[in-house]
């Protein structure tokens, strides 16, 4: 069988681990697509850095926008990041040139992902992002398939690693903020801009994808009420704590009788429950479906391995020739039917 071949842009934290994955478990990937998966272009920004990886038989190209079109790519893996610029430009471009595209790219997807779900879907291609929340828990394969017999009420859950890491570090060990920052930096969570992950944005990016999967709407970032966790203090957290409570960035998204709430925000958890014990890097997301009852999914979040792995599901879907609806129904239908709707005031 023919291989599929990859063209990777953006060779950072996640684009090496999705070389590593690849190169590791060749012959895994291929018993389990029936096809051999090969990269043949990759680019970053700086050619000469070392990357902790040997990218020595894939071919380099100078920026995103031609692996995005080389004739030898079937399926373009952007993981640049930010939320316009070339990664938008080089995914409309790879889908204009007839390949797939799987991104890690929440930032994207929460301000542009139903114009580029229209894009994909009207070229008859499919454009994957199971890594884009939640790290590597199968959060949105979950909620596209495995739980597609329910009409789902609340989903609900921790989604930002770096968050969590800060505030369960500020309280097991006593550090300042700056401290446990620092120490979030070394272990790959921080967005390129940091600012996005205290600030409540990035999980805020996150809900947003979520709640247009779970609620059937259009993805509508603006409607996301968010506050991070810049102004916890220390002594918050222990006061919570001598309550009987955790601090944790919570997001929510519910249907509501007065339309569907998104909120992103500092919340008390009791100490005993699963949220409350969730510490260091790890994501949670709770699912209510009116069939299944309450559904728990915990891993980790952030890092190397598990967000590669996310990006290695969807590219073993592409393999396998599958062609789901970007948002688990088609993005003209999400238009025409529902609206992006407002939260609740
Ligand atoms: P990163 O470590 O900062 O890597 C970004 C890569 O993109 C670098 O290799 C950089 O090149 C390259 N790059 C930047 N601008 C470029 C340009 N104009 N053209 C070509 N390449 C360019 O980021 P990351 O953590 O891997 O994240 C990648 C994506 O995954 C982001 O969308 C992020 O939000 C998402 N994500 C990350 C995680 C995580 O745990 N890190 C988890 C989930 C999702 P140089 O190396 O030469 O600078
Ligand atoms: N910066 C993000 C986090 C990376 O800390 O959760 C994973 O999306």
């Amino acid at each position: 069988p023919d291989p599929l071949r990859l063209g990777i842009a953006g060779l950072g934290t996640v684009g090496i681990g999705v070389v590593k994955i690849v190169q590791k478990h060749a012959d895994l990937l291929s018993r389990r697509t029936g096809r051999p998966v090969a990269i043949t272009a990759i680019c970053a920004r700086d050619r000469m850095k070392n990357r902790d990886a040997d990218l020595s038989a894939y071919r380099w190209e100078d920026d995103a926008m031609a692996v995005a079109t080389a004739r030898d790519v079937d399926v373009f893996v952007e993981l640049v990041g930010g939320d316009s610029g070339i990664a938008k430009d080089s995914i409309e471009a790879a889908l204009r040139s007839g390949k797939d595209v799987v991104t890690a790219n929440k930032a994207l997807l929460a301000v542009h992902g139903q114009a580029l779900a229209e894009l994909a879907e009207g070229l008859g291609r499919t454009l994957r992002f199971e890594a884009a929340v939640a790290g590597g828990i199968p959060v949105i394969k979950a909620m596209t398939e495995s739980l597609a017999g329910n009409e789902i009420r609340r989903v609900m859950g921790v989604m930002n690693g770096t968050c969590n890491y800060i505030l369960t570090r500020m309280e097991s060990a006593g550090l300042p903020y700056e401290a446990v920052f620092e120490e979030a930096r070394q272990l790959g969570y921080l967005e390129a801009d940091p600012t996005l992950d205290v600030g409540g944005i990035d999980a805020g990016h996150k809900l947003s994808i979520l709640s247009s999967i779970a609620f059937g709407t259009q993805v509508n970032f603006n409607a996301v009420e968010i506050e991070g966790i810049e102004r916890v203090s220390i002594d918050d957290i222990r006061r919570a704590a001598d309550m009987g409570y955790k601090i944790k960035l919570l997001g929510v998204a519910q249907r509501t009788p007065r339309g569907l709430e998104q909120r992103m925000s500092p919340c008390l958890v009791p100490a005993d429950s699963p949220l409350g014990q969730l510490v260091g890097g790890t994501n949670m997301v709770v699912v209510e479906g009116d069939s299944v009852g309450q559904i728990v999914l915990r891993g980790a979040g952030a890092g190397e391995g598990p967000t590669a792995s996310a990006v290695l599901s969807d590219i073993v879907e592409v393999a396998r020739g599958v062609r789901l609806p970007v948002f688990g129904q088609p993005a003209t239908s999400l238009k025409a039917a529902q609206p992006a709707r407002t939260a609740v005031p």
